[in-house]
């Protein structure tokens, strides 16, 4: 479910018609319907309200901070992945309690700086990142507490580029090595065993392996619980797939049913790190025709949004609706039959550059306006301002109003890291300076 409506031959998100929000910022636009956000967290709580979850939106699927901010006061936690989205969720006055620390490569500084600011706990993924998370939180004379990010080897069903659960992928550690890793941790006076994580991948379609994964987690829990006082919770991860194109998504309550067995009576607390099924289908970007050409027998609309706006099509051949915004009706569920199929394709040197292939499209003309839809996910957050393109504006709605929450880019704003002239040092004087202020 979403808030994305035809009305009267035109895209409303809400109450408030796409054209003129393209109109009052220009294109290419992100629009966000916050009324749709809201919409899934009250729905995903209300689906496992027995279970009394504690949600930690993965906020590197949108980390806008006035969508953050909209989350935080409905009382959600966040799973982050680098001191940068810390440093967003400290600008908002997020408590540490509501953080838990997710990623495969945190760095020594990073680690501080979540502990400074009292995060929840650590998925810790390797063992020399445990070593490291120890020796970090002895130095500060601290204590961290952790979660071990278990594999439980269960295929996710989904495209290879987002599975993580299998044994050979670079996340988590080996669950079969799950306890002898817990007990080296609970050996470690700067560490305490707070909990057992699990993350088998994204966009999962089948509800099957994700009930079947949280199972393997939970039996490790028991197995461990006898000798971990401290262990208080089990984190399933995120990875709930939405519709995109012909996958079927299963509801809140189908993944709430084959989650709660395991959970139930296992006297830990739920966590859970959501991404993609709050935002996905909350955001849509706004393009415009630039020009339409043929090619042999190909048909190409050039648009002003680029890879560099969206790179899900190019880097997974992602699926996103495309449709018209004004004038053409609303678009059929699939893939629309009897229409000329085009390459919708963007401004940036490169061949790999399209929003869709083969796409059947309604005949558009230069300066029409399309909606890209589903790309509250994983959108702007993957962005990049290849071929000097600034980034597009984010615009949020609520209701009948809408808000620029973050304006377009500027090429002063692209040029503000970097000097045309910067001061050469001679490498050979600064490493002598460094060697003697290290001694
Ligand atoms: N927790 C962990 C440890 C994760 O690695 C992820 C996503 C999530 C939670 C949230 O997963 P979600 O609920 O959004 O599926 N860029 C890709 C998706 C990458 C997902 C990375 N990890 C895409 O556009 O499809």
């Amino acid at each position: 479910m979403d808030r994305f409506a035809y009305r009267d031959g035109q895209l409303f998100a809400e109450d408030v018609a796409l054209d003129a929000i393209a109109r009052a910022v220009g294109t290419p636009a992100y629009v966000y319907s916050l009324g749709t956000v809201r919409d899934h967290v009250d729905r995903l709580q209300a689906a496992f309200a027995d279970l009394d979850p504690l949600i930690c939106y993965a906020m590197k699927a949108n980390a806008n901070l006035a969508l953050l901010a909209d989350l935080a006061a409905r009382g959600l936690g966040f799973d982050i992945v680098s001191a940068g989205e810390l440093d967003r969720l400290r600008r908002l006055g997020v408590p540490g309690e509501r953080i838990v620390f997710s990623g495969v490569g945190k760095t020594r500084d990073e680690m501080v700086a979540a502990l400074g600011h009292g995060v929840r706990l650590f998925n810790v993924e390797s063992e020399e990142e445990l070593e490291a998370l120890a020796r970090v939180a002895a130095d500060l004379g601290q204590r961290a507490d952790v979660a071990l990010r278990v594999n439980p080897d269960v295929d996710p069903q989904t495209h290879a580029y987002i599975a993580t659960g299998l044994k050979e992928s670079k996340f988590g550690l080996a669950i079969d090595r799950g306890e002898v890793l817990a007990r080296r941790v609970l050996d470690r006076p700067s560490l305490r065993l707070v909990g057992l994580q699990c993350h088998i991948g994204s966009q999962i379609t089948d509800v099957t392996p994700y009930g079947e994964a949280v199972g393997r987690v939970a039996d490790l829990a028991r197995r461990l619980q006898p000798d971990a006082p401290d262990l208080a919770s089990l984190d399933m991860g995120g990875g709930f797939g939405i519709f995109y194109k012909d996958r079927r998504a299963p509801s809140f309550e189908e993944y709430a049913r084959v989650v709660r067995p395991h959970v139930k009576d296992l006297g830990l607390k739920l966590l859970m790190e959501p991404g993609r099924v709050l935002v996905g289908n909350a955001g849509v970007m706004l393009t415009r025709v630039l020009y339409r050409k043929q090619a042999g027998a190909k048909r190409f609309v050039i648009v002003d949004a680029g890879m560099n706006d969206l790179i899900r099509p190019s880097l997974y051949g992602g699926w996103h609706r495309i449709w018209p915004v004004v004038g053409h009706g609303a678009p059929p569920v699939g893939e629309a039959d009897g229409l000329a199929p085009v390459d919708i394709v963007g401004p940036v040197c490169e061949s790999g550059d399209f929003l869709a292939k083969d796409r059947p499209l309604p005949e558009v003309a230069a300066g029409e306006l399309l909606a890209v839809f589903g790309v509250g996910a994983y959108g702007f957050t993957m962005s990049s301002t290849y071929n000097a393109r600034p980034r597009p504006p984010e615009v949020l709605v609520d209701g009948a109003r809408f808000a620029v929450a973050r304006r377009r880019e500027t090429y002063d704003d692209l040029v503000a890291a970097e000097t045309a002239t910067p001061t050469f040092v001679e490498a050979a004087a600064e490493a002598l300076d460094a060697k003697e202020a290290s001694s």
